[in-house]
Order: structure tokens, then sequence, then C-alpha cells
């Protein structure tokens, strides 16, 4: 999958392709969410006839096709057309979850019309009052699967993006306009067509109409700080959240045994893809430790993957289901839905592939099969 790297990276004006692909400061945690998955190795059984081997896995009551989905990706539609429909679309054709981002480009009921199981990621902050008009548009639209992500209680320090003057909302100025011009296919293919078919992208979904558009001169600066956001208003929300609730960014057992005392269905053990605070421990490192205190939670694991073994081994360590960002946002980028479904071929044949030289038949065998 990393062979779409350098393809989204040429595709991309630079300060996007930045801003999708760094992480903060000196990108040590995005680095080592990848590293960890070397430390884990793999043991493989022989003669065990894997020819009736599947790779689906259920989750919530659901029998998925595959045991990952989409993340949430903000600003997805600003990398491909339409992105967030194209995830929606595919994810619904392969029978995998797609979260839809709470800074996505493209109005909750919009996708939901498209595929009417889609999750939805919020950012919240400490005014139940937002939290309550928010959640009630996110009902309406359908969604039953709830994600908060809290791990962001200040923006974190994206040096690369900023320096290239990528701030939301973004001012345009002269370097931006040679980086988008230099880069023909993207403005084309992606801008302009979104440009004609719906207007200046805007964050759509932060709140109970659309918010400011994501490129103005005159729209002051906004910093999205949620600092006053705990666990009281988690709590609040789970008493008022009739559909399933998860809380994105988890790194600790502590907080995931405070999850589970207070009745969620399920955590993200996530670092943000290394995109919040640098040096957060990488997921895969934290993740057994969390497993063993979720209780009747389930374990949701993203940070890194970018192989079949990857998913085999959150698989094996802990997690009831992955989720992967990047390789999704840069097959939406340069093929649109066929991008997305080429991602998740991808992913799903080197998962059968392994598994069946694993000497496994299921999913739930993997455990057995890692040396760490
Ligand atoms: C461009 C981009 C935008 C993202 N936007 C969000 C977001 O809006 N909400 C969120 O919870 N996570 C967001 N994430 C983090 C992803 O949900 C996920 O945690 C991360 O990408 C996983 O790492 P991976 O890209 O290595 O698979 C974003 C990631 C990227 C790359």
């Amino acid at each position: 999958m990393e062979d779409l790297d350098p393809l989204a990276q040429s595709y991309l004006p630079q300060a996007l392709w930045e801003f999708g692909s760094v992480g903060v400061e000196d990108n040590l945690s995005r680095n080592a969410n990848r590293d960890a998955f070397n430390d884990i190795w793999l043991q493989p059984r022989v003669l065990n006839n894997v020819s009736n081997r599947t790779i689906r896995h259920s989750l919530f009551n659901k029998n998925y096709s595959a045991p990952f989905g989409i993340a949430p990706m903000g600003a997805s539609a600003m990398f491909g057309f339409e992105a967030d429909l194209n995830f929606a679309r595919a994810a619904k054709k392969e029978n995998i979850p797609f979260v839809v981002s709470g800074s996505a480009l493209v109005p909750i009921e919009k996708i939901t019309a498209v595929n009417p199981e889609v999750w939805f990621q919020a950012y919240v902050d400490a005014d139940r009052c937002s939290i309550g008009i928010l959640t009630d548009r996110i009902w309406n639209a359908g969604i039953r699967n709830l994600v908060i992500t809290v791990d962001v209680p200040v923006p974190g320090n994206r040096a690369a993006t900023l320096r290239k003057g990528f701030e939301y909302p973004i001012r345009p100025n002269f370097n931006m306009a040679v980086d988008a011009l230099t880069h023909p296919s993207w403005l084309i293919k992606t801008f302009f067509r979104t440009l004609l078919s719906s207007g200046l992208p805007h964050i759509e979904n932060y709140g109970p109409t659309r918010g400011i558009p994501i490129i103005s001169l005159g729209a002051s600066q906004r910093k999205h700080v949620r600092d006053g956001l705990n666990w009281e208003d988690i709590q609040w929300l789970r008493e008022r959240w009739k559909g399933r609730l998860m809380i994105k960014g988890v790194l600790s057992a502590e907080d995931a045994k405070i999850g589970n005392s207070i009745g969620l269905d399920g955590i993200f053990v996530s670092n943000h893809g290394g995109r919040q605070l640098d040096t957060a421990v990488a997921p895969l490192k934290v993740l057994a430790s969390i497993a063993a205190e979720k209780g009747n939670m389930a374990v949701l694991f993203d940070g890194g993957i970018r192989r079949g073994t990857d998913i085999i081994k959150a698989l094996a360590v802990g997690a009831d289901f992955i989720f992967v960002g990047r390789p999704f946002l840069y097959g939406a980028a340069l093929y649109e839905e066929a991008g997305v479904t080429h991602v998740i071929n991808l992913l799903s044949e080197e998962i059968d592939r392994n598994v069946a030289l694993l000497g496994c038949s299921n999913l739930n065998e993997l455990a057995s099969r890692i040396i760490s």
C-alpha cells in the first residue's frame, strides 16, 4: 500500500501532502506507530488444512467482510473529489465500517443517503448545549455509532504545515497559488470539480448547520480548543445518547477502566496517527495492557497499519477491530471510489494469504501465533 505514497505526493499540492502525511513536531510518534509492528513476530503452524478459512469478522453484532474499517479523516474532500462519499460507497459495497470525520467537508445527511450505516466521529467541547444540538442532528441523520475524539484538548503542533500557512481557515497566499498551479491534475480533478459541484468547501458537521469555509481571506482563525471536556461530560452523553458510544484516542489502561465503568461501548486505542502529542506512545505498545481492562467494551485500534500482517498482529495482541487512515485517503485522492476499493482489496488479500500461511482458519486463532 505504501506504493500509493509517492503517487499521492506528486498528485497533491505540497502543503496538502504534508498536512496528510506528516504528524506533529519531529514525527516521532507517527514513525513509532510503524516501527512498533517490527517488534512482533509470527509463528506459523503447518499441515492444518486451511482450505475453509475466512477473514470475516464480527463487531457489535454485525458480520463484516474483513476485520478493518476506514478511520475518520477531516478535510478528505480537499484531497479527492467528494472523498467522504467515495469512502461511504466503497465501505457499503465491500461491507466494512467507515467513520465519518467531524471535520468532513460533506454534510452528514448526504453521506448517510449513500450509506446509512456509516459511523460518525464528533469533536466536542465541554458545552453540553452544543453537544446536545450536534448529537440530535447526527441521530436524525440516522447515525447510531458515535465516536468522540478525546485526544485533542488543544491542537497538536503541526509545524511543517503551519510554516506553509496551512491553518483553519486556510488564508490563500502566493506560495499556495503556485503550489496549486504546479499540481494541475489535483487542481482540475479535485479542486475545480468541487467548486463547480458544491462551491467552496465548508466544515459541515460541527453543529446544527454548516460551519465557515475552509478557505477564507477574512474569517478569523479558529483554534479548536476543547480543554474543558471531562469524564462527566462523556458520562452525561452516555446517558443521553441511545446508540453506541465510543471514545477515540485512549492510550492508558486506567482510562479504559473508567470508560468501561461509565458504560462506553468501545474505545479506539490510537495516538491520532501521530498527529497530536509527539512522543505519545505507539498504540501497539499499550494495546495488550488496555485490552486486559476492556470489560464489556470493544477495543478498536488504529495507527500505522500498512500491511495485512499489521492487522493480524494488532488482532493477535488484543484488538477487536482495526481502522486504517492515510492509505484510504491517498486511494480516494488518486482514484476516487476505485482507489478506496483497491486499498480494501489489497488489505483483504494480504490478510487472507497470511492467515493461510500462519496455518489458521479464522481470525480468532491468531492470538496463539505471536511471539513478542
Ligand atoms: C488527514 C487526516 C485527517 C484526520 N482527521 C481526523 C479527524 O477529523 N478526527 C479524528 O478523530 N481523527 C482524524 N485523523 C486520525 C485518523 O482517524 C487515525 O487515527 C489515523 O490516521 C490512523 O493512522 P494511519 O493514518 O497511520 O492509519 C486524521 C488523520 C489524517 C491523516
